[in-house]
């Protein structure tokens, strides 16, 4: 029997993660050629209702009815049922295969989620929209963020660059130009849960402090949010690296990825920054083409685990 299957990008913050908690806007870009994969085979000997979800990348080989009700997966799929009015689930095999890396900050358990509900409407015969497939995927952020702005599933369902304030609607930016990122990894595995943790426990102990350093990040992102909507690469690499100055003030960088931070300049690029949650996790260096392959060289001497480049395209008169 053939297996149904569906795909998800990565996703990277540009500007704004952590203020983006607190209502501030952030600014994000899907990753189209790195992608979380979910196929599903219908198992018609088995028990309806049963589900075994199968992850190498996580280790991962369950039924579905053995994980926790909090549970991501166990939150999307009463989502799912939710959302379609399902009582019962048909027996089925599920097999999850990213090519993202986990805790990574850019966007695994997302990517898994939005796959998943894509593959899991195919199968059950319903196309549902990014707005549907988001907020379902929002139900799964909850279990893997505590609490999340909803950046993540956003950009990563609607496949598309965001400029995203939490309870706002989403407004897509056209884009006039390539901008060309390198995504390098330090190695270091980044628990966002933590991270947005601990910017907590700072706004509860220094509300004034932090607040302004939140308040600091959206003034940033308002102006670069211009440069992005009129292919301003130079300013918009200047403001990556203050925004990084500014997550360094909120505590969630590390050496690790200042270190590749300060290579990225330090090797001709724009600018560069952590993206996603921090305390480990990938950095993104804003380059113009010309001294790309030079910034790869200098992030991977200065410790880099891997370097992913990409390119986010110009907006074309279809999108
Ligand atoms: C995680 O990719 C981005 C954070 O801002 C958390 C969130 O927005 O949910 C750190």
């Amino acid at each position: 029997m053939p297996s149904i299957s569906a795909t998800a990008p990565a996703k990277v913050i540009l500007l704004g993660e952590h203020a983006v908690v607190y209502n501030q806007p952030a600014i994000a870009f899907p990753v189209p050629d790195v992608r979380a994969r979910v196929a599903i085979l219908a198992n018609p000997p088995g028990k309806p209702g049963t589900v075994e979800i199968t992850s190498r990348q996580v280790q991962l080989q369950t039924s579905l009815d053995l994980l926790p009700t909090e549970h991501a997966f166990q939150r999307l799929f009463a989502a799912f049922q939710r959302e379609t009015g399902l009582r019962q689930l048909p027996a089925m095999q599920v097999t999850i295969s990213s090519e993202i890396p986990v805790a990574a900050g850019i966007g695994s358990g997302a990517a898994v989620s939005v796959a998943l509900l894509k593959a899991l409407g195919l199968f059950v015969g319903i196309k549902f929209s990014t707005t549907q497939l988001a907020a379902m995927a929002f139900e799964a952020e909850k279990a893997y963020h505590g609490n999340p702005s909803g950046i993540d599933n956003t950009v990563i369902a609607c496949e598309k660059a965001v400029y995203y304030k939490k309870d706002e609607p989403i407004t897509f930016l056209t884009l006039p130009s390539d901008f060309n990122l390198l995504i390098a990894s330090s190695g270091i595995p980044a628990q966002t849960i933590a991270t947005v943790n601990a910017v907590r426990a700072r706004m509860e102990q220094s509300s004034v402090h932090t607040g302004a350093i939140i308040e600091q990040i959206g003034t940033l992102v308002r102006q670069a949010r211009i440069y992005v909507e009129t292919g301003n690469a130079a300013s918009l690499g200047r403001a990556c690296t203050q925004n990084q100055l500014l997550l360094m003030q909120l505590g969630v960088s590390t050496p690790e990825l200042e270190k590749l931070v300060d290579a990225a300049i330090n090797a001709g690029a724009l600018g560069a920054k952590l993206t996603g949650g921090g305390g480990g996790g990938n950095i993104l260096a804003l380059v113009a083409p010309e001294t790309q392959v030079k910034v790869m060289d200098a992030l991977y001497k200065a410790g880099a685990e891997r370097v992913l480049p990409t390119t986010v395209r110009k907006t074309t008169a279809y999108e």
